[in-house]
């Protein structure tokens, strides 16, 4: 590959988590730092493609030649997701939350007598499975990401089949593993074929170089 493998081609990024209201001054949320998305899109960039990150809310600066589509909720991210279209390579890091309350208050909740108030949650749009399986408009490349705890390959490799992406970069966030929040990232490339690298832990920055290059190569999706 020359110096910028993806002159020409346009990566969508979705980074950071999502914040489902509860009220105006509450939100739901997973944990999520953004680094990781966020160093994709840059690595990206870096790479000659036009980058899109639609990233949740972050305390990190905007990725150097990335064109950044800032939202808060699940819905929002795939709204944002949608009118991004077409790309040639989406690659899903957002934490978003599986879950939003099914009325946010338009008035803050009062502590009162009556104790803490139930919280019904509804389920969010998946918005890595809905690209996937898009018949129109699919990107060629669908990349997803599984943070799991436990039984790491097993889950990654189910999820391939249940989204319908193409690879999968699955990581373990257990807390003893110091990747939530943290520099560096120990990460398996689960491929739809069933291929399975596993990579050094490295800095967060060279794992998205490393991923790049690897949406760089032809034919990426499946086999190493
Ligand atoms: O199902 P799970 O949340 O573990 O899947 C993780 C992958 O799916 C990540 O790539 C994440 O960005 C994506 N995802 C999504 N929309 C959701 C939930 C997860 O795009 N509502």
């Amino acid at each position: 590959a020359g110096p910028r493998p993806l002159a020409g081609r346009h990566v969508l990024v979705t980074s950071g988590p999502t914040h489902e209201p509860v009220d105006p001054v509450r939100y739901l949320a997973n944990r999520s730092s953004g680094k990781q998305g966020h160093a994709i899109a840059a690595a990206a960039a870096a790479a000659g493609a036009r980058v899109t990150l639609v990233s949740g809310p972050v305390a990190l600066p905007d990725p150097p030649g990335a064109v950044v589509v800032r939202v808060e909720t699940a819905r929002e991210m795939l709204a944002a997701v949608e009118a991004a279209l077409p790309a040639d390579v989406a690659v899903f890091a957002a934490a978003v939350a599986d879950w939003r309350p099914a009325a946010a208050g338009s008035q803050k909740l009062k502590k009162g007598a009556e104790g803490p108030p139930g919280l019904a949650l509804v389920e969010n749009p998946d918005i890595l499975a809905s690209v996937a399986r898009r018949s129109a408009g699919r990107p060629p490349l669908v990349v997803g990401f599984a943070a799991e705890t436990t039984d790491v390959l097993a889950h990654a490799r189910a999820k391939i089949a249940r989204k319908g992406c193409d690879l999968i970069v699955a990581n373990d966030v257990s807390a003893a593993s110091g990747v939530m929040g943290g520099d560096r990232n120990t990460v398996l490339l689960i491929g739809r074929d069933g291929s399975v690298e596993t990579w050094p832990t490295l800095d967060k920055d060279e794992v998205a170089r490393r991923l790049v290059e690897r949406l760089a190569a032809p034919a990426s999706g499946a086999a190493p």
